[in-house]
């Protein structure tokens, strides 16, 4: 064999393990996070997972997102958050920035014991399923953020339901969700959430849940900072 086709099969060999590692990635990533990297089951991911009915025809399921999830995800941060620019010419671009902040964000299974995103699925009679809810809550030390001085943990934050599939207590079960999570996997005792003051529908629903002004000096006049503490969990030994 000559020196020249030697060194093509050898070219082709080294695209082929590349690829294969690349496709391996891929599958990892979008499996559901149930081991560290070290290869260790996590514990206490039962908390923040629900199922119920909301129509006679349609079953929510919430449960973690998986890293293939956010691309759907992506697409309700515009119908939550853009919901005044329709016609906005940059509006494949906000996706993609939008997209890109939450994959940058996605937490890994050995993140999760600190970190957790979850999503609302809904299944209908025939099977299909349609993610219509999401949210975030994390409970890692912020890093300094000009926009908040004081910027404390755990935060619930991206709280959005489709707009088709709201006031059927959708939020109202996330955020209990992560008030489970907090308890049981973050052992904290308190959960803080950041709302436009000129937000009503989530005031009310956060109101309704128990949470309350906490004045945080230094944060945007537009902003309202909210907080709710629990009981610590009674640690059986
Ligand atoms: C705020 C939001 C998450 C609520 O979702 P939802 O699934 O419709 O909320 P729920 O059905 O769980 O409502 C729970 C309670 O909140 C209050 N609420 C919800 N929407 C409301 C509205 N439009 N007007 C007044 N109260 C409202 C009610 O008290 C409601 O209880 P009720 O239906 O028994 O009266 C949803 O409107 C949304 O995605 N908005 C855009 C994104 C956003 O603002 N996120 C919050 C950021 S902090």
């Amino acid at each position: 064999m000559s020196t020249s086709s030697c060194r093509k099969r050898f070219l082709l060999f080294l695209l082929a393990l590349l690829s294969c590692q690349n496709e391996a990635l891929i599958s990892r990533s979008s499996e559901p996070r149930t081991h560290t990297r070290n290869n260790k089951p996590l514990l206490g991911t039962k908390a923040g997972t629900a199922e119920f009915q909301v129509d006679t025809d349609i079953k929510i399921k919430i449960r973690d997102c998986k890293y293939g999830e956010l691309h759907p995800v992506s697409h309700l941060v515009l119908d939550a958050f853009y919901a005044d620019k329709p016609n906005d010419i940059f509006m494949h671009m906000y996706r993609l920035a939008e997209l890109n902040r939450l994959q940058q964000n996605f937490p890994y299974a050995d993140q999760m014991m600190k970190h957790r995103m979850l999503v609302a699925m809904a299944s209908d009679n025939n099977n299909n399923d349609d993610i219509v809810g999401f949210v975030d809550v994390d409970a890692r030390t912020a890093p300094p953020n000009k926009e908040y001085k004081h910027n404390p943990r755990p935060m619930l934050s991206d709280l959005m339901v489709n707009p088709r599939m709201r006031r059927k207590g959708i939020a109202k079960q996330l955020v209990q969700r992560c008030e489970e999570i907090c308890r049981q996997d973050f052992q904290e005792t308190e959960l803080y959430i950041r709302v436009l003051k000129d937000n009503e529908a989530a005031i009310a629903m956060y109101d309704s849940l128990g949470y309350s002004i906490y004045d945080n000096p230094g944060d945007p006049p537009e902003v309202r900072l909210l907080l709710k503490q629990f009981e610590p969990i009674e640690t059986v030994l």
